[in-house]
């Protein structure tokens, strides 16, 4: 058997993560992990106890009192919060916001690490984050970093939250992307970046299927790139 293999990729709000990294692990056989889904998870618990965003002592308090699996199934992967399955809770653009504004918090992000780690000690695996190549998974074998255009990634982010019915218009969405954005890149805890060593993918004219192509590309060249370094 060889070794698990880790493929990282961060990117923001709205570039098409989910969708690569969800067919990258099917064509791959890998397990896929969709980090958003846990501070979601945690913003959806933080919503319901009407705890704010800004109180630290609160969110600390919901961590230590608060258990988030996630199940890897033939649907995917499926998130557990105190036992409950919220998976299709989380998606909405309210929570997004909110779990972009926890995320910011250090203890937040520190309560969450052992629950992605846990994962990449199940096999080989597809994360996506926005912290992957930088904090959580810093020794993964290949990283990616997935970028588009703004208005790109709000009419994807627009099209994805209408499919799911919710009701939305594009410049709402355009607006909270821009929040989150800045959110997300700013905070001092583990921001979006590009982790050294990244390859970079700049999808605003490519479709999902020649993402997940260049991909397999630059993952074929690692694992042969590794084989060969174990055979010398
Ligand atoms: O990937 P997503 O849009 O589902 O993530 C929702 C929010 O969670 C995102 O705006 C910031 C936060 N997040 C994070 O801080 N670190 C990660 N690895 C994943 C998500």
């Amino acid at each position: 058997m060889p070794p698990p293999f880790l493929i990282a990729i961060d990117g923001p709000a709205g570039a098409g993560k989910s969708t690569v990294a969800k067919a990258l692990a099917r064509c791959l056989s890998f397990l896929y992990l969709d980090t958003g889904a846990l501070y979601r998870a945690l913003a959806l618990k933080a919503q319901r106890e009407g705890i704010p965003s800004a109180d630290a002592a609160a969110l600390d308090s919901l961590c230590e009192r608060t258990k988030i699996d996630l199940l890897q199934g033939d649907a995917g992967m499926r998130v557990l919060l105190d036992g409950e399955d919220v998976t299709s809770k989380i998606r909405g653009e309210p929570i997004s916001i909110l779990a972009s504004a926890i995320s910011a918090h250090g203890p937040v992000r520190k309560a969450l690490l052992s629950v992605q780690r846990r994962v990449a000690e199940q096999g080989s695996l597809v994360a996506e984050g926005r912290d992957m190549g930088t904090v959580v998974f810093p020794e993964a074998d290949v990283k990616f970093y997935l970028d588009a255009a703004p208005e790109e990634r709000a009419l994807r982010r627009y099209r994805e939250l209408e499919h799911s019915h919710e009701n939305v218009n594009l410049d709402s969405v355009h607006q909270d992307l821009q929040k989150r954005d800045r959110q997300d890149r700013l905070r001092s805890v583990a921001p979006l970046r590009i982790a050294e060593g990244s390859h970079v993918i700049d999808c605003s004219l490519l479709t999902a299927e020649e993402v997940v192509e260049e991909m397999l590309c630059e993952v074929g060249r690692r694992q042969r790139n590794r084989r060969k370094c174990r055979e010398d």
